[in-house]
């Protein structure tokens, strides 16, 4: 029933974790591992989209049938998605993107001193909030990675980032979030909808996620 009911649409899904680098061999990263993202760009291919899968660094092979670009910093993957935007139908935002990056690279590796060491931190760009700023007839989904007040979180952000949907999960959850095969999430609609998933695999939460994007951009035409 699902199968090629995506064709002629454009998608750009984001995966995988930023690496912000300290100095040539250090970086602040986190433990996304991309299976989420992954599995979105698989469904959706499958199902007919012209996916572009921009992902940071991950030990997974980028599905079939998918334009790859990619990136290693938050800055990277804002670059890599703004320059892709006004041609995209669907935006999913499944990375998990630094918030903040060491507010200089040192250009030689740091040299142990005695004592503590203190690293300066400043705010990334924040991606989702940028494209939901430049939104013109994309559809917008973003993530939330909660470990508390999950609810309240996701309706701050589908506010406050002009999003269309976001897909909170509860990392603190077994079963969820990330490194695991399988997730659980509730989908928030714009238009104040909730739905709640039950666990089940990476794939299953991907063609889910794909059928609610599908359903609320009919209503939105009809
Ligand atoms: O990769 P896996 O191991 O399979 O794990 C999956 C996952 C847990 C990473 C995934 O399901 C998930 O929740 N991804 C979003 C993680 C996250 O960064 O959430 P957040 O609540 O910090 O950010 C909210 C949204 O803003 C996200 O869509 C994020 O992509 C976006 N964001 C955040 C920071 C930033 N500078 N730019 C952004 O666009």
């Amino acid at each position: 029933e699902r199968h090629r009911d995506m064709e002629g649409v454009r998608l750009l899904v984001t995966a995988g974790a930023t690496r912000e680098a300290v100095d040539p061999v250090r970086f602040f990263t986190n433990h996304s591992t991309g299976k989420m993202g992954y599995a979105i760009a698989e469904a959706a291919a499958k199902r007919g989209a012209q996916v572009t899968l921009v992902s940071g660094k991950t030990n997974l092979t980028p599905p079939a049938d998918v334009e790859f670009v990619p990136v290693v910093s938050a800055e990277d993957m804002y670059q890599a998605v703004i320059a892709r935007y006004d041609k995209m139908d669907v935006i999913v935002k499944s990375a998990a993107v630094a918030d903040y990056r060491p507010k200089s690279i040192h250009s030689q590796k740091m040299k142990k001193q005695p004592g503590d060491l203190v690293i300066e931190l400043e705010r990334t760009r924040d991606i989702l909030a940028e494209l939901g700023k430049r939104k013109t007839h994309q559809f917008l989904v973003g993530f939330a990675a909660e470990t508390e007040n999950v609810e309240e979180n996701a309706r701050g952000k589908l506010e406050r980032k002009n999003a269309d949907m976001i897909v909170a999960n509860n990392v603190a959850q077994s079963g969820a979030g990330f490194g695991t095969d399988t997730n659980i999430v509730t989908i928030y609609t714009k238009d104040g909808e909730k739905r709640d998933l039950p666990q089940m695999s990476k794939a299953e939460i991907a063609d889910r996620l794909l059928d609610a994007v599908l359903e609320a951009c009919k209503k939105r035409r009809e």
